[in-house]
């Protein structure tokens, strides 16, 4: 009884993990992006980049406005923010996107 039990949790796992890995190819999954783009500065402050979770640092970007953010990111800043923050293959409002996560996962 048991081990039919294990086994078909198995597959469902299985099946989850599948669907999983077909949805990851059709939509963009700003939290992911982030971690593979942008955290190599954001999540460490290298180069003074605002850290993500740092709170008075993103309220402070924050009075700039979203909009204000958003174009940083597109354009660059200051010759340290790489303009789209290297992601090359994203979109506007992909960049968008993330960046709403990182100032949600700060304040
Ligand atoms: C090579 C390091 C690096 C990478 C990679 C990087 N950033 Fe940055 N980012 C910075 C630095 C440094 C600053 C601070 C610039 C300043 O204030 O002079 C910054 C600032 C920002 C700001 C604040 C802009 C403002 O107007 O204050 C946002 C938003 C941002 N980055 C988003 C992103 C996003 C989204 C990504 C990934 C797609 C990313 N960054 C990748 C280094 C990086």
């Amino acid at each position: 009884m048991r081990s039919k039990f294990l086994g078909s949790a198995i597959c469902c796992f299985l099946l989850a993990m599948t669907q999983a890995n077909a949805a990851e190819d059709a939509a963009f999954d700003a939290e992911e992006t982030y971690q593979s783009t942008c955290f190599a500065c954001h999540g460490t402050g290298a180069a003074h980049s605002p850290e993500v979770g740092d709170q008075i640092e993103w309220e402070i970007r924050m009075d700039k406005g979203m909009d204000t953010l958003v174009q940083n990111t597109i354009n660059g800043l200051n010759g340290i923010m790489p303009p789209r923050g290297l992601c090359a293959t994203c979109s506007d409002e992909q960049l968008r996107a993330i960046v709403e996560f990182m100032v949600q996962s700060s304040l």
